[in-house]
């Protein structure tokens, strides 16, 4: 799998895919086009196609599971930034949706981008219908009450409120966990006839790296600078959000994502070594990463 290719390619479907979507109101269609292609690492998508390496799937098998977990991820951040959550200005280096098309637009940009991801799952020809199914199940289960809007549901009951190790890390598993999950998922199960031992090491892989995503994503919040993270540094604290960082110090938390970066690496073991080379790369990426 060349990452660029795979990368390159996945941005020229996706910018297309987008298309489908247009036409109701100009506003409505720069808005979906500002947050979902102006920007952003892709790490989601990578791991989709990764997972399908590991398990012998192409990428151009998994473009459309690819682009539904990244326009899920777009809208959960145009929502995690609005006033009435986070009240972000800064996203991808650039004005947050909000503040660029208005509020209103903005939430319906979000609501629009979600469910895109399901139709695009929905209509596709890539995969079985069961896969898709799968798909489709792994990716709303990791996004609703019991996943990434449980988790930010959470994360604002507990401003300027004290919480234990315990209910951060569980609050850090739904709000960002879960996507990593869903990615990982929606990619190994392209090929139905996984072993358990490498199903069992793909979901401990995912597990460790979401929980991972939102460690270092809380102590570069502390650490970096707007101008590097292209959001903006600092939020969490004026925020008055309970963190990582806020709840055992830079240190341990520094320690803690470096035993999470083990643990990644050895779960992907389950995987024989070609297959499992882009996985690896994953896991320094993102706890390597710097925006
Ligand atoms: C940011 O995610 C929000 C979190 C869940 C921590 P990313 O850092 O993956 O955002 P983009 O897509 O690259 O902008
Ligand atoms: C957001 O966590 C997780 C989401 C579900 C979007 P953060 O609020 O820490 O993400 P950033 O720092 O704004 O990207
Ligand atoms: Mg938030
Ligand atoms: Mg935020
Ligand atoms: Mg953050």
């Amino acid at each position: 799998m060349s990452t660029e290719q795979t990368r390159a390619d996945f941005e020229r479907a996706l910018a297309q895919k987008l298309q489908q979507f247009k036409g109701a109101s100009p506003a409505l269609d720069q808005a979906m086009e500002y947050a979902l292609l102006e920007g952003g690492k892709r790490l989601r998508a990578m791991l989709v196609f990764s997972a399908g390496h590991a398990v012998g799937t192409p990428p151009h098998e998994l473009t459309d599971a690819a682009c539904a977990i990244e326009a899920m991820h777009a809208y959960s951040l145009v929502h995690d930034d609005l006033p009435s959550m986070d009240n972000d200005v800064l996203r991808r280096g650039k004005p947050t949706c909000h503040v660029k098309f208005g509020e209103a637009v903005a939430l319906l940009a979000g609501d629009a981008l979600q469910t895109a991801a399901f139709q695009w799952l929905a209509e596709s020809d890539q995969g079985s219908v069961q896969v898709r199914m799968q798909q489709i199940a792994a990716l709303a289960q990791a996004s609703g009450s019991q996943g990434m809007a449980g988790g930010q549901a959470i994360d604002l009951a507990h401003v300027g409120k004290p919480m234990d190790l315990d209910s951060l890390q569980h609050m850090h598993a739904r709000k960002t966990g879960d996507l990593i999950k869903a990615s990982v998922r929606m990619g190994y199960v392209s090929n139905p006839a996984l072993s358990n031992v490498e199903k069992d090491g793909l979901e401990a892989y995912a597990h460790c790296l979401g929980l991972a995503y939102q460690v270092i994503d809380d102590i570069l919040d502390v650490e970096s600078s707007s101008e590097v993270l292209g959001k903006t540094s600092g939020k969490d604290a004026l925020n008055n959000k309970p963190t990582m960082v806020s709840l055992m110090g830079l240190n341990q938390a520094r320690k803690l994502l470096a035993e999470l970066r083990e643990r990644a690496l050895s779960a992907c073991q389950a995987i024989e070594p070609p297959r499992r080379a882009p996985l690896e790369t994953l896991v320094e990426l993102i706890t390597n990463r710097k925006s």
